[in-house]
């Protein structure tokens, strides 16, 4: 379970420098797809993702910060959307989803904080039990460029370091894709395995 005291850029969004729509459609999602925005932060991507997935499609944005989830359950509202269930949990603890129910992970600007804490093997093995076999798992990342916007550069993390933590997860990299001026991201699927 992740240990509060760490940091972990609660209510931090890319919402203004990241392009949702490019960026779901670079990662393949589907109409009729069951996605989880993973450490959602305000739920922007989960929005766009909405309307890609449909009303046959379901939509799960997890994050463990109250004051973000009630940022998008007021714009759910608003919007009267429909397919979205928006979770307070721990993703390195559960994620209130079925074993291999999910059709594509995207975990945005997320990941780098467990690697600075060490701790993003739970966080891995909870991916890996939700994620249909073969289903995909798209990490985005801040570019690691000075002078860019993002987190200090010793925080960032390279696409290397991404590749070989998915690769010892039971992932293979499929590609890595330029996700925006400022991102990149690394898109493998589970290997066909039962967790
Ligand atoms: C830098 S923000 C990114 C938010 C969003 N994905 C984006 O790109 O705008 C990191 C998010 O991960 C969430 N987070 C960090 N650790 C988490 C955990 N163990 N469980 C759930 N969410 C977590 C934080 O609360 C925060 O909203």
């Amino acid at each position: 379970m992740a240990d509060k005291s760490k940091h972990f850029h609660h209510g931090r969004s890319s919402r203004d420098i990241l392009d949702a729509e490019f960026v779901l459609e670079s990662i393949g999602l589907k109409k009729g797809d069951n996605f989880l925005d993973a450490g959602s932060g305000d739920g922007y991507m989960s929005i766009a993702a909405s309307k890609i997935v449909g009303d046959r499609g379901k939509v799960f944005a997890v994050d463990i910060w109250e004051e973000s989830m009630n940022i998008l359950k007021k714009e759910i509202q608003e919007k009267k959307i429909n397919n979205i269930m928006a979770i307070i949990a721990d993703i390195s603890d559960k994620i209130p989803v079925e074993n291999e129910s999910i059709d594509l992970c995207y975990m945005g600007n997320v990941l780098h904080g467990f690697v600075q804490n060490e701790d993003y093997n739970e966080v891995m093995k909870e991916i890996g039990r939700i994620l249909k076999k073969e289903g995909i798992f798209a990490v985005i990342e801040f570019i690691k460029r000075e002078n860019t916007p993002g987190p200090p550069i010793h925080v960032r993390i390279t696409p290397e370091v991404v590749e070989k933590i998915v690769s010892n997860h039971g992932f293979e990299v499929k590609k890595v894709i330029e996700a925006g001026k400022y991102h990149y991201g690394v898109i493998s699927f589970k290997k066909n395995k039962t967790v």
